[in-house]
C-alpha cells in the first residue's frame, strides 16, 4: 500500500482521489482489497443514538460525496461511513484547481464548493450498496439556491434519503458556498430547524439528524446553536468542518489560498470548540472531526466529548493504514 501511497501523492489532487478510490473498487471487485489491508482487531461495538457501531472511527464528508466508493471504504475496517455532501441537482462546483495539499503540514485546502452529482444518482448508489455497515449521509443546498429555496433544498434531500441511510448530517457549515454559514445565525437557523422538523413529523422521519458545524464560531454562536438544536428534533452535532482562518499554517504560500483548511492545522480549533460543546452540556451525542491524523488525535477527541470520530485529511495522507494505526495500539 505505502508504495501505492507515494505514487498518488505525485498527482494532482483530484486526480489522484479518484485513481486511488477507483483502485480500492477494482480490488474490492477482484475480492482481493482484503489481502491488502490491515484489518483492526480492536474493536469494541457499542451503541450511540439508537445504532449499533462495530467502532468510533468513520469517514467524514466529502471523501465519498456520491456514494461510489461505499463498497470499498467499507471493507477497510471503519465504524461507520459518511457519503455527501449531496444536494438536489447535480453541481460542477468552483474552477479547478480548487484542491492545494501541503503534505508538510498535514493539512490540505479545498474549496470544491459541493461539486457532486445531485441525490439521486447517490440514491442510487445507496439502494444497490453491498455494505451492511453504518452509514450516514450528509445533505446540502445548491449554489444557486438562496433563501427559502436553500432550505427547500435541505428538505428535498432529507425527505429522499432518509430511508436509504442510518443518521443524515446537515450541512451548515461549508466554507465555499456563498451564505451557507449564515445558517448559524439565530433567526435563521431556527428557521431551517423549524422547517425540518414540520418534514420529520409530515414523514414519520425516525433516523438521527446532526447539524455539522463551523469551527469559525464564538462561544455566543455555539451557545445559541447548542439552544435550538437542544430544543428540537435534531439529535446532536459533528463538530466540526473546516476553517477559514490558515493562522496556523506555517507555510506562507499556503496562507493565502482561498478555501477550508482541514488536517493537523485545524486539530486545535476543531476540539476546542468540540470540547466548549461537551462541556457546556453533557449528553447531547457529539461527532468529533477536524485534524485528526493519529491515534494520540483521535484519543484527544474522545476525551473532549465526542461519541465518534470521523477523518478525511488524515486518511489522504495516511493512505487506509490509518485505520489500523488508530484503532490497535
Ligand atoms: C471536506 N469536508 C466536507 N465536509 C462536508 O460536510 N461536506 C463536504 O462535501 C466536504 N468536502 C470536503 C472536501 C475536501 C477535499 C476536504 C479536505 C474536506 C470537510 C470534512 O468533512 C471535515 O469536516 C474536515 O476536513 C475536517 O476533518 P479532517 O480532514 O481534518 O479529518
Amino acid at each position: 500500500m505505502s508504495f501505492f501511497l507515494k505514487f498518488f501523492k505525485l498527482l494532482p489532487p483530484e486526480l489522484s482521489h479518484s485513481l486511488s478510490l477507483n483502485s480500492l473498487n477494482i480490488l474490492y471487485k477482484l475480492k482481493i482489497l482484503k489481502f491488502f489491508i490491515k484489518k483492526p482487531l480492536h474493536e469494541e461495538a457499542f451503541e450511540f443514538v439508537g445504532i449499533k457501531f462495530k467502532n468510533r472511527l468513520g469517514t467524514a464528508a466529502g471523501l465519498d460525496k456520491n456514494g461510489d466508493y461505499i463498497n470499498s471504504l467499507g471493507e477497510l475496517g471503519f465504524g461507520f461511513l459518511e457519503v455527501g455532501t449531496i444536494t438536489p441537482k447535480a453541481q460542477k462546483g468552483n474552477s479547478k484547481p480548487r484542491v492545494f495539499r501541503n503534505f508538510k503540514e498535514n493539512s490540505i485546502i479545498n474549496r470544491l464548493g459541493f461539486n457532486n452529482k445531485g441525490v439521486n444518482y447517490l440514491i442510487n448508489n445507496l439502494k444497490n450498496r453491498k455494505y451492511k455497515g453504518v452509514l450516514g449521509v450528509n445533505i446540502g443546498a445548491n449554489k444557486d439556491s438562496k433563501g427559502n429555496k436553500r432550505i427547500d433544498d435541505y428538505l428535498v434531500c432529507l425527505e429522499k434519503v432518509h430511508k436509504y441511510s442510518d443518521y443524515i448530517s446537515i450541512n451548515i457549515s461549508s466554507p465555499n458556498t456563498s451564505g451557507l454559514r449564515e445558517l448559524h445565525n439565530e433567526e435563521e437557523l431556527k428557521n431551517l430547524v423549524r422547517s425540518i422538523e414540520s418534514k420529520v413529523c409530515e414523514l414519520n422521519i425516525t433516523v438521527p439528524i446532526f447539524l455539522k458545524i463551523s469551527p469559525d464560531t464564538s462561544d455566543k454562536v455555539i451557545d445559541k446553536l447548542i439552544e435550538i438544536v437542544h430544543k428540537s428534533c435534531l439529535v446532536g452535532l459533528i463538530a466540526t468542518n473546516t476553517t477559514t482562518d490558515k493562522s496556523n499554517i506555517k507555510n506562507h504560500n499556503f496562507r493565502f489560498i482561498e478555501g477550508g483548511l482541514s488536517g493537523e492545522a485545524l486539530m486545535d480549533k476543531a476540539t476546542d470548540r468540540l470540547s466548549y460543546i461537551n462541556n457546556k452540556v453533557k449528553n447531547l451525542p457529539l461527532i468529533g472531526v477536524g485534524g485528526v491524523i493519529s491515534r494520540k488525535d483521535y484519543q484527544f477527541k474522545l476525551k473532549a466529548g465526542a461519541q465518534l470520530v470521523q477523518i478525511y485529511t488524515g486518511f489522504i495522507i495516511k493512505g487506509p493504514n490509518i485505520i489500523h494505526e488508530i484503532l490497535n495500539n
